[in-house]
């Protein structure tokens, strides 16, 4: 049993919005299944193969951090999960369903977050709901605990253009969230902030999995924030991406059980670090 299997384990009555975990200790299914997944980008000067032959289990509670030169297909994978684009070759399945389009049962972060400036952060993580006509007193309830979640509650009535860029990827997070997605699909979130944010919001995002025991699957150039926040670390080739390794980590337990980052300066951490980066940089 893999180390994020076992914190579901433990973890049972501390989540509050998970809805894998019903389906993992019934079915211990896999929640999405990739089977030779491969995409060529057809445009009228050229075809460009983005991706080719991707075969992967992704299962419920796991926090997959993605690596991989630039250009070696990591968005265009995202992209897929999330429905934006459908692969031109394999089959993509989230819980035995092939995925066609769109739906809220993914959620989707980017380094830029799209949210309405002029509307109060309130309102910008009422909207989804708001949309599929969810009942009034759910959205606010809803909403209010989100708001806690992400440390927004003091800046709810802002406007969107008032915050930062760190809150702003919070009132993100919230939005993805409150869809209660049964995967959040995160690319590069926190490419854009300077590194005490970023290291605020790599914190935020490991509770908020920790917690929920949300599946994150999540884009990063960052070898460190891949090792303290993944529980599997995938590593891309160049063009055209394929999987070349997939490395299991757990120093995210550590980390959220000593509430301390000591581990990041192990030998066993040193290690894992210096393999990712020779399989990147050695392409
Ligand atoms: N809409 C598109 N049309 C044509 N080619 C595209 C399109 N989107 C991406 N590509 C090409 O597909 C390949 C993979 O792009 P993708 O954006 O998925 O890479 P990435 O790994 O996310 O890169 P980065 O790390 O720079 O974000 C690249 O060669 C890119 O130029
Ligand atoms: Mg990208």
């Amino acid at each position: 049993m893999s180390d994020a299997n076992y914190k579901l384990n433990q973890n049972t009555d501390s989540f509050v919005m998970n809805n894998n975990i019903d389906t993992f200790f019934e079915t211990n299914n896999e929640l999405i299944s990739m089977e030779n997944v491969s995409l060529v980008y057809d445009k009228k000067s050229a075809t460009v193969p983005a991706i080719d032959n991707i075969n992967i289990n992704i299962y419920p509670g796991e926090f997959v951090c993605v690596m991989g030169p630039s250009g070696c297909g990591k968005s265009t994978l995202l992209n897929i999960l999330a429905g934006f684009i459908t692969p031109t070759g394999g089959s993509v399945k989230l819980n035995q369903k092939e995925i066609k389009g769109i739906d809220s049962n993914r959620g989707v972060v980017f380094q830029q977050p799209p949210l309405f400036e002029w509307f109060s952060v309130r309102k910008n993580i009422a909207f989804g709901p708001k949309m599929k006509k969810v009942s009034k007193d759910k959205i606010a309830t809803d909403v209010e605990t989100l708001l806690d979640q992400v440390g927004l509650k003091a800046f709810a009535d802002k406007k969107v253009y008032e915050l930062s860029g760190g809150m702003k990827q919070r009132a993100a997070i919230a939005s993805a969230l409150i869809n209660n997605p049964d995967i959040l699909l995160m690319d590069e979130p926190f490419g854009a902030l300077d590194a005490l944010t970023r290291e605020q919001m790599q914190g935020l995002t490991r509770n908020i999995w920790w917690k929920t025991g949300k599946t994150i699957f999540f884009i990063t150039h960052d070898v460190d924030e891949a090792l303290l926040l993944g529980t599997r670390v995938l590593v891309m080739s160049k063009h055209p991406g394929r999987v070349i390794a997939d490395i299991p980590v757990d120093f995210t337990k550590s980390y959220v059980e000593e509430n301390s980052d000591d581990v990041r300066y192990t030998d066993r951490f040193h290690q894992k670090r210096n393999h990712i980066l020779s399989l990147i940089n050695g392409q």
